[in-house]
């Protein structure tokens, strides 16, 4: 079908010899950890060469390890965007360098789809509306307005874009379900309890806190305690990502529901270089598969997690 091809004319390259050089977003979140975490464990068991470069939320170090790496004339790159936007130049001098690029997690915005190889990562159009249906169901009989303030990730980050988008899309159904403010957290534990200090103090009715992931969920919940309330009665809260930190909250009843992300992508991103190194045809899309948990299933779950 529509799959792309590595464009390996050369035949495969002994597995020894690749060398591969990864542009990560940061170390912002757990579930950033893991991901980091289980990228360098997979491209070590498969012996291959990883670079590593760390762009602590800054997109223009994240071009720069980009361009580092075309220099050193790695055989691919693969990176997490930060944001979607601003990245046609640098990703045109890797095609000019006939550097394939695969991203993973994150999706870039643009045009030119022939500047990237294949997108690994979570639908989070679709994450956010698994966190807006849980909300409409909750609140489904009420009959007055539900007060609910949103935690935003990095703005303009491809997840914080997405998952306003599909939660705003689902709550839109009842019209009591109301987003009263709304602000960046910027996916860091601190950004979200500072934010939702703010958030308290300004409203003091909050009934519903939807963070983008669980670090600001968790920030939130000790900004929520030290306002003497009590995190998942009374005010509820919806997560996503399911790191350990988060489903040990939701186990515990501070979190009311939490939407995962998967963080382990290091053994399909392993599949992607080998097959492409192989002469082979790897699919434009690949869609990360996620499910959600309630309370009850964190308690069931929380034992086997990975991470
Ligand atoms: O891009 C994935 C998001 O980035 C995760 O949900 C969040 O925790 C991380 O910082």
């Amino acid at each position: 079908d529509s799959g792309t091809d590595g464009g390996n004319a050369s035949g495969p390259k002994p597995i020894e010899e690749l060398v591969v050089g990864f542009a990560q977003v940061g170390a912002e979140s757990g579930w950033r950890t893991a991901n980091t975490k289980d990228i360098q464990a997979a491209f070590e068991d498969a012996g291959i060469e990883l670079k590593f470069s760390d762009a602590q939320q800054k997109q223009e170090n994240q071009i720069k390890a980009i361009r580092s790496y075309i220099q050193q004339g790695v055989d691919y790159i693969a990176f997490s965007p930060v944001v979607e936007t601003g990245w046609d130049a640098v990703l045109n001098e890797a095609k000019a360098a006939g550097i394939p690029v695969v991203l993973t997690d994150r999706a870039v915005d643009s045009k030119d789809t022939s500047l990237y190889v294949s997108f690994l990562g979570s639908d989070f159009i679709e994450e956010g509306k698994k966190a807006g249906q849980w909300v409409l169901d909750e609140y489904a009989d009420a009959t007055e307005p539900v007060n609910i303030v949103q935690l935003e990730g990095t703005t303009g980050a491809a997840p914080a874009i997405d998952r306003a988008e599909g939660f705003a899309d689902v709550i839109a159904e009842n019209e009591n379900l109301k987003v009263i403010a709304s602000q960046t957290g910027d996916f860091t534990r601190a950004g979200g309890k500072q934010v939702m200090e703010a958030m308290l103090k300004a409203n003091p009715d909050i009934d519903l806190v939807y963070a983008h992931n669980d670090d600001m969920g968790l920030g939130a919940i000790e900004a929520i305690e030290a306002a003497g309330l009590v995190p998942g009665q009374d005010i509820k809260i919806v997560t996503v990502d399911a790191v350990h930190d988060g489903m040990q909250a939701l186990a515990d009843g501070k979190i009311n529901f939490i939407v995962e992300c998967s963080p382990l992508l290091g053994k399909q991103l392993v599949d992607i270089i080998t097959t492409l190194n192989d002469g082979g045809t790897v699919e434009p899309r690949i869609i990360t598969e996620e499910t959600t948990f309630t309370q009850e299933q964190a308690i069931e779950a929380l034992p086997d997690r990975q991470y």
